[in-house]
């Protein structure tokens, strides 16, 4: 099979490492791609929302499947698009309204809520309401949780301290703090316990398949301190998701999810996201993203054995049949090296040496990087190599990651000593 990946990030490298293994693989193209995804396959300049080059590099290429790494394509309509203007391509991910899951909060909870899936009460307001959106605030109890309606580079969630500052900030999403994607606000109770990633392969025609389950640390200080960052590492497998905790998962949230897609006829063949929160052993649905977490994903490929591009074809083509996903008892983890500054403003072009360094046990998922002209290596993002492992415990595991992180270099490297420790002291 030839195979278009479609993204630039961390997530992107574990991808392109997967599917370049598989003897399925023919020819792998990774669009933009960036500085290290041309280990596994060719870098192709495109970008992935720019979907007539996408068909005209298809056809000319002879692609037989696109694999779309990021949320942007699919909510814009890229599963649509190729439906209808070359069906006999698969597209790994859900058409536009199955993308609304994570495009849109308030079809979210309105989903979730009309199949019982247990989530945060809620309700949603816009500029007309506002008066209503501060009457339920004041039912609700601190802290509170307002959500942007649509997409807003996951900076639009905001939880505020005091009702006052929940008022003051209901006011500035709906008078437009994130533009049109803030028109409408999700306001949510607030919900308190450890949260998990569970990812789901699905045929929409009922077939599933769950893939390793995987914890993110999303702040950048260690600790869980300061603010939010698009993830600084990963640790699978997840304590708590044991095989009770994932019964739960499945038949309450998993099995209705895949349930109502069909019911409202949504074409929806891809990657389930789960954002999960534990409340005393219940899960709750924090958020649907309709794609592979990153940096979890460089975490759970390390965890697969069984061939992904199979699994991913059978489930684009709508019949997972007897697709096997094989997964290791072992763990993975990966922590994530950071510009300095980051995820404020930072600077980039920074050398990155070292890279010969990295042990065996260790992989090097390049994320924001790029090779300049004369072939150097060189940050390019916030969030710059993603240094995977798998162990014998997560303990040897982070250790390999430790050691590769301290072996490449690049000025203003930054990166959190604490990934898992909280799994590693978690008692029920
Ligand atoms: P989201 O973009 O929906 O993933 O929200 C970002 C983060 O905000 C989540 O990962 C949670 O840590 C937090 N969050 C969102 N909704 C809630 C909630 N109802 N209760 C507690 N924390 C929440
Ligand atoms: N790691 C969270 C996300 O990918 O949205």
């Amino acid at each position: 099979m030839k195979i278009l990946l479609l993204g630039s990030g961390g997530r992107e490298s574990a991808l392109a490492w997967k599917i370049s293994q598989s003897p399925l693989c023919e020819k792998l193209y990774i669009a933009p791609g960036n500085g290290g995804t041309d280990q596994y396959g060719e870098n192709v300049a495109m970008s992935a929302l720019d979907f007539e080059s996408i068909e005209k590099f298809v056809a000319e290429k002879g692609v037989d499947m696109i694999v779309v790494g990021n949320e942007d394509p699919l909510v814009a309509g890229i599963q649509d698009y190729f439906a209808e203007k070359a069906g006999n391509v698969l597209v790994v991910g859900p058409s536009a309204a199955g993308a609304a899951l994570e495009g849109s909060k308030d079809f979210a909870k309105e989903f979730m809520t009309s199949l019982g899936i247990p989530t945060a009460r809620y309700r949603s307001f816009t500029a007309e309401t506002l008066a209503d959106g501060e009457a339920f605030l004041e039912t609700l109890e601190a802290p509170y949780v307002l959500k942007a309606d649509g997409l807003a580079a996951g900076k639009g969630v905001l939880i505020l301290p005091t009702i006052e500052e929940a008022k003051a900030s209901l006011r500035e999403m709906l008078g437009g703090m994130f533009g049109k994607s803030s028109a409408t606000v999700v306001i949510e109770e607030f919900l308190s316990g450890i949260e998990c990633s569970v990812f789901v392969l699905t045929d929409g025609n009922g077939g599933y398949r769950i893939l390793p389950v995987a914890k993110d640390y999303k702040r950048i200080g260690e600790g869980d301190k300061g603010p939010n960052t698009g993830g600084m590492g990963a640790v699978s497998p997840v304590v708590f998701a044991d095989e009770e905790f994932m019964a739960k998962v499945k038949s309450r949230i998993i099995e209705p999810t895949i349930r109502g897609l069909k019911e409202r006829n949504i074409t929806y063949r891809g990657f389930i996201f789960l954002g999960l929160i534990n409340v005393g052993g219940e899960p709750m649905v924090i958020e649907y993203n309709v794609r592979m977490g990153d940096p979890e994903t460089e975490a759970v490929m390390l965890r697969i054995d069984s061939d992904l591009v199979e699994a991913m074809a059978a489930a684009a083509r709508g019949n997972l049949g007897d697709t096997e996903m094989r997964i290791s008892d072992e763990p993975a983890v990966t922590v994530m090296a950071v510009s300095a500054g980051y995820p404020g403003s930072y600077e980039k072009g920074k050398l990155i040496s070292g890279l010969e360094k990295v042990g065996n046990g260790t992989i090097a998922f390049h994320a924001g990087t790029k090779k300049t002209e004369n072939g150097e290596t060189v940050t390019s993002g916030g969030r710059v190599i993603a240094f995977s492992s798998r162990g014998t415990t997560i303990e040897d595991a982070l250790g390999k990651s430790f050691a590769a992180i301290e072996a490449v270099d690049f000025e203003g490297k930054n990166y959190r000593r604490d990934i898992g420790r909280d799994l590693l002291n978690y008692t029920r």
